[in-house]
């Protein structure tokens, strides 16, 4: 089977690879049945990430020319359609008929969920909750009393704007947080991204300009590209965004929006001081740009002092905050919500009905009951124990790495540790290593809006128990050591194209 890539092309990887297999199986090199090699050995005979050839065959099976199957990989499928003929039947050309996305889509985060449901290698590339940390006993006992007490309307329709209670209790929450608001000021929204999605909606035209950290989540940013947003990265240091550069920014663009996470950034770790918080404030005040404060992982502190949230501190109503369920209690549920100005909420409800009516009507109702039951508390004391003792011990794993040049900062909270690589190395080598390893890490390219990230990999301790960490910080490790080791890429490459499988 050959395959050559073509890296100067702005043809994708993996459409290269897919576009390439459908030849061979529409030419007849590749005939019904024939096994296409597992998705390790041509991603690392090609030099591509495993989640390219992941995509590349994800796109083959659907457009029905493949199938996969556990134990059986995957293979060619019969031929369904005879080639045009008069007279013939055809299938209906949906690759033509489908409008042309806004951006290339990056099939990274996809892939990256999909690698989750596999039950294959050590995963330090999702930022998932402790699968042991989630009270599913207690769900499961709240669920069967809801039902049986209340039965039908749980499964029914709900409010776009959110189940009632659910919103009185979350604001009882953000108190907690520092955060004065009323619950009809609280949107509840189908994940934390769907909050990102909405407030894209209904700040954001194509051509409008969004400051964004360096490096930002990478689900963010493909939010607001999504929306035809032009991103502009404020670079950052240990302590976030660097204030300088912010105010240039500010008064160089006049940006349509402030995208932050001030506590335990995705990816970095990163707590923004108190101190700017409050200039990031005074800036955002001075130039009339809105902010939007990211806030998954604030109540995921280990140690050190809590700060407050940019919305507690905001004094002229710049901030609209968002946050969600998904790594204090379950991801699964998709549960999240939006704080806003009552005027930004209405706008946000209609974008909200148009998407998808209003959030999982049983989800909420059963968040709402563990928050009022007095779970809430004692599950999160719970959780930070383990996250706690799971950063250390990746922490300690990642000592060895110092002699090989990779260093990193202990973070005090949230789930991940943002290494910075030696010079050179090859991220595309060291992502298939690791994953023929059987180990997976995000590395850092993409948390960049522009230019940078190779040189980081980002490696999330909250998933994976602490002998998984240890041993897939070893791997990671000794994929790195071999991948330095090896001559630059630039000069096996030197034309541009690879060879073959
Ligand atoms: C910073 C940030 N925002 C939003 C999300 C999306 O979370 P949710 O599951 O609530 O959609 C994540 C998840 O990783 C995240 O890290």
């Amino acid at each position: 089977m050959e395959i050559v890539l073509d890296r100067r092309s702005a043809t994708p990887l993996y459409l290269q690879i897919s576009r390439r297999i459908t030849a061979l199986i529409h030419g007849g090199a590749l005939p019904p049945g024939f096994r296409l090699p597992p998705e390790r050995r041509l991603a690392a005979a090609l030099s591509v990430n495993r989640s390219t050839v992941l995509a590349a065959y994800r796109e083959l099976k659907a457009d029905g020319l493949v199938d996969a199957h556990v134990g059986q990989g995957t293979t060619v499928q019969p031929r369904r359609f005879e080639p045009l003929e008069i007279g013939s039947v055809q299938s209906f050309p949906w690759s033509q008929a489908l409008a042309r996305a806004p951006q290339p889509q990056d099939p990274l985060v996809r892939d990256l969920l999909e690698l989750t449901e596999r039950d294959e290698g050590i995963s330090l590339g999702v930022g998932l909750p402790a699968p042991e940390t989630l009270p599913v006993e207690t769900l499961r006992t709240i669920t069967d009393r809801l039902l049986g007490e209340v039965g039908a309307p749980l499964l029914m329709h709900s409010p776009t704007e959110g189940h009632s209670p659910l919103r009185e209790t979350i604001a009882a929450v953000l108190a907690a947080r520092g955060i004065v608001c009323s619950p009809s000021e609280v949107l509840v929204v189908t994940g934390s991204q769907q909050g990102l999605d909405l407030v894209a909606r209904v700040l954001l035209s194509p051509g409008d300009e969004v400051l964004v950290e360096a490096p930002s989540y990478f689900g963010g940013m493909q939010t607001f590209r999504a929306a035809g947003a032009r991103l502009l990265s404020v670079p950052t240091d240990h302590e976030g965004m660097r204030p300088d550069a912010l105010a240039a920014l500010l008064e160089r663009h006049r940006p349509k929006l402030i995208y932050t996470l001030p506590t335990f950034q995705n990816p970095s770790g990163a707590v923004l001081s108190l101190e700017r918080r409050h200039r990031l404030l005074e800036l955002a005040a001075r130039f009339s740009v809105p902010i939007l404060e990211d806030d998954p992982y604030a109540e995921l502190r280990y140690d050190g002092t809590s700060l407050p949230t940019l919305a507690a501190l905001d004094r002229h109503g710049h901030v609209l905050y968002l946050s969600t369920f998904s790594k204090l209690l379950a991801p699964g549920l998709r549960v999240g919500f939006v704080v806003a100005p009552r005027l930004v909420i209405r706008r946000l409800v209609l974008a909200k009905q148009i998407v998808d009516l209003h959030t999982n009507t049983l989800a909420q109702v059963v968040i709402d009951r563990f928050i009022r039951d007095g779970h809430y508390g004692p599950h999160l004391e719970r959780a930070r124990a383990v996250y706690a003792a799971r950063r250390d011990a990746m922490h300690e794993a990642l000592q060895a790495g110092t002699a090989l040049g990779v260093t990193w900062r202990k973070p005090e909270g949230g789930f991940y540790h943002w290494c910075r690589l030696p010079d050179g190395v090859d991220q595309s080598r060291l992502l298939a290593r690791a994953a023929a390893a059987g180990v997976s890490y995000l590395p850092g390219q993409p948390c960049f809006a522009e230019e940078g990230g190779a040189a980081f990999a980002r490696l999330a301790f909250s998933y994976a128990p602490a002998p998984h960490l240890r041993e897939g910080i070893s791997r990671f490790l000794t994929a790195l050591r071999e991948v330095a080791a090896e001559p630059a890429a630039a000069e096996r490459d030197r034309n541009g194209t690879r060879p073959l499988v």
